[in-house]
């Protein structure tokens, strides 16, 4: 039997992550994901259950057509309501909105405690789903994704969260707490990742010890970023730009290089304009018009951004805040 990719994932985290022999797969339409299962003898024993009579006559057709009569149960009936008196060790649910995923697996929050592991595959609003789980004390222990028929979709294997230290964040209800600390191709065409090599907005966040070099101001105006790495070509920034001009086409600012940093540089070599998603190249702005403070003395403050306390900050979100 041939699976869809999206199915053949979900076989694949069933392989690697079942625990006992016994699966159900809540919503089965063609009783695929069990069959194969049964067939590749991963499993021992599946009930396929849909909640429509139709869905159900295909998972007949396909248990007959594969002869697994004899281990591939279907069985009418919505959500967990058809295995509740049955021996599951597994469940499957997939190719469903999140939020019938959710209420299915509310409806019988007590019976799930015998469960040892769950694959949960949403169609749409995984961040719902996760946020399900994670206040219900459910612990994703992989997530995987795959694309098909030019859809992104996540698989998540979850299990009872047994360690109460586990502690998940917004970020990890949105992006996923494993998909975003392996941010694989397909996690970066999802979220639409922008990618530069020399320019960055570091003004919240830098490896340096000295703090951030980026001096983006609350109002948007990016004033100065005095070193941009080793050691690009003036082709190099002009390429970056490109991609971020392309990105926010509101942008409209200047970009100067020089031939130093921020105390050393004593002139400018060549002037930017990004505006309207393009980039061009501008008359050169002369090193004492740039706006910013050469006269800020240097020193070691880290933790502080850019010489400016938390008070000053604080100040300048009030201010943007009170605009909108
Ligand atoms: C799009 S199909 C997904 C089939 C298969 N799980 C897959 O991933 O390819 C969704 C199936 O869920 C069934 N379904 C919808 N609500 C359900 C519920 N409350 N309980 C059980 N099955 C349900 C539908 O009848 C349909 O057959």
């Amino acid at each position: 039997m041939k699976l869809s990719k999206r199915l053949q994932l979900i076989a694949d985290v069933i392989i690697k992550y079942k625990q006992g022999s016994i699966l159900a797969d809540i919503g089965t339409d063609h009783g695929y994901l069990p069959c194969y299962l049964v067939e590749n003898k991963v499993i021992t024993k599946a009930y396929a259950c849909d909640v429509a009579k139709g869905p159900l006559d295909s998972s007949k057709e396909t248990i007959k057509q594969y002869k697994l009569d004899n281990q591939v149960f279907p069985l009418l009936g919505s959500g967990l309501n058809p295995i509740l008196k049955r021996q599951v060790d597994m469940i499957s649910i997939a190719g469903m909105g999140a939020y019938l995923i959710c209420e299915i697996l509310d409806e019988h929050r007590e019976y799930l405690r015998n469960i040892e592991v769950m694959f949960l595959q949403a169609n749409t609003n995984n961040d719902h789903l996760r946020k399900y789980l994670f206040a219900n004390d459910w612990i994703i222990i992989d997530e995987q994704m795959v694309k098909d028929s030019g859809h992104i979709y996540e698989v998540m294997v979850v299990t009872a969260r047994k360690n109460k230290a586990v502690t998940y964040s917004q970020r990890d209800e949105e992006f996923g707490p494993i998909l975003i600390n392996n941010q694989t191709p397909l996690f970066k065409e999802k979220w639409k990742n922008i990618e530069t090599n020399y320019i960055f907005n570091d003004w919240i966040s830098c490896c340096w010890v000295g703090g951030p070099h980026g001096w983006c101001h609350p109002d948007g105006v990016i004033a100065f970023q005095n070193n941009i790495g080793k050691w690009p070509d003036v082709e190099d920034v002009y390429e970056d730009l490109e991609i971020l001009a392309k990105e926010f086409p509101f942008l409209n600012l200047t970009c100067t290089l020089m031939n130093d940093e921020e105390f050393d540089a004593t002139e400018s070599l060549v002037s930017f304009e990004v505006k309207n998603g393009e980039v061009n190249v501008i008359d050169t702005i002369p090193i004492d018009e740039l706006q910013f403070d050469r006269e800020r003395k240097f020193t070691f403050r880290p933790g502080h951004e850019n010489y400016f306390d938390l008070e000053t900050i604080k100040k300048w979100a009030d201010e943007v805040y009170k605009e909108d």
